[in-house]
């Protein structure tokens, strides 16, 4: 393959705009420069000329300046409901290939309970849930507590704590008060799952043909070709049991995320191991991703280990030796620099400039 001219697009930390009275957590999704920095080095071990754009504003025009011949897309957006979905969609105005999923599945997937009736949608287990807009709206019958209260809305555990783990309707109320207010978007609220913490990344796209859709027939074949399954993570959440209450909270991922234990590949038996890896290329399809996704699942203690997803992924962190899809592939004898070359990969097979 000749080199190519790629351009890593991300939102830095460190460029990110910052106005007082800010949350403190408010950008704990946008990338550090080192990780940017492990990409650029990857894509040129590659063989290709990588340079950095920081995906804001004046975007548009420097890629109309000067186009690179891809993208590799893993900006989180500053502002909006659907920020995720911006830079793919002026890629698109631009006709400029890019990694990853598109502006719907990108837009969806930010969007926790929207993902949710999706996969409910195609019988795809994920937890009982309720969308609060208003701390005093009434709760759905059959939503019965230990529930789980999050923003609908946000990643790396923004808005995550032991408080959202709530027994009774006045901790609930309180919790969803204060996340209303914290992130002025609606609150879920679900079936809280006791259980071990797993996470199943993959890299690579289902063989066409693809209906975005689960065959109704249980005994047909799963369809998952194309997929690359990583091997499923375990965070052991044990440790910070007392203080982190056994979820895997903003401070699990940011403060403590080089102190926590994490088993890959997790020890599960090859029945349910299997069955997760289904969960993924099935919610991986419905919710249309591309290249690279990690969907995140707890697995009920209290009935047999039996699996729930929690979210999926589509732009899963990338930091060299940190992020849940590196300690994956790490684990499958992929280093970061290999990883980053094979999402590349998918992308330019997609785009027929292998
Ligand atoms: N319904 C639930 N029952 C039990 N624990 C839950 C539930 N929902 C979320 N959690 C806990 O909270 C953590 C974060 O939840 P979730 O994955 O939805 O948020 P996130 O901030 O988007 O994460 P990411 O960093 O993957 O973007 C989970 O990993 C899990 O430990
Ligand atoms: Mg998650």
């Amino acid at each position: 393959m000749s080199a190519l001219k790629v351009a890593v697009l991300a939102n830095l930390k460190k460029n990110a705009p910052t106005w007082p009275g800010m949350p403190e957590d408010y950008w704990a999704d946008l990338d550090a420069e080192h990780t940017v920095a492990a990409m650029i080095s990857a894509l040129q071990e590659g063989g290709h000329q990588a340079t950095f754009l920081e995906g804001d504003t004046s975007l548009y025009e420097r890629l109309q300046k000067s186009p690179p011949d891809i993208c590799f897309n893993i900006c989180e957006g500053h502002f909006g409901d659907s920020r995720e979905a911006q830079v793919p969609a002026i890629l698109e105005m631009l006709r400029i290939p890019y990694t990853g999923s598109k502006v719907l599945t990108l837009a969806l997937t930010l969007d926790k309970p929207m993902t949710k009736r999706v996969l409910a949608f195609h019988a795809l287990p994920t937890p009982a849930f309720q969308v609060l807009e208003r701390a005093d709206e009434p709760l759905d019958d059959g939503l019965d507590f230990p529930l789980f209260v999050k923003p609908s809305r946000q990643g790396t555990g923004m808005g995550i704590s032991p408080q959202s783990i709530v027994h009774d309707e006045t901790q609930m109320r309180a919790q969803v008060s204060r996340l209303l207010e914290k992130y002025q978007e609606p609150i879920l609220v679900e079936h809280f799952v006791a259980g071990r913490e797993i996470t199943v990344g993959v890299v690579g796209n289902l063989a066409p043909p693809v209906a975005r859709r689960v065959p109704e027939d249980e005994t047909a074949p799963r369809v998952q070709r194309g997929l690359r399954f990583l091997p499923p993570l375990e965070i052991d959440l044990g440790a910070y049991a007392e203080e982190e209450g056994g979820i895997y909270t903003h401070r699990a991922k940011v403060e403590l995320a080089d102190k926590l234990t994490y088993i890959c590949p997790a020890p599960l038996d090859a029945d349910l191991a299997a069955e997760l890896n289904w969960l993924t290329a099935a919610t991986f399809r419905v919710t249309g991703c591309l290249d690279v996704a990690r969907v995140d699942f707890r697995l009920d203690a209290a009935d047999g280990d039996r699996p729930y997803i929690l979210e999926i992924n589509p732009l899963p962190g990338l930091a060299p030796g940190i992020s849940d899809l590196v300690i994956e592939a790490q684990a499958d004898g992929v280093d970061h620099a290999e990883l980053v070359n094979m999402i590349l990969e998918q992308a330019l097979a997609r785009y027929e400039l292998l």
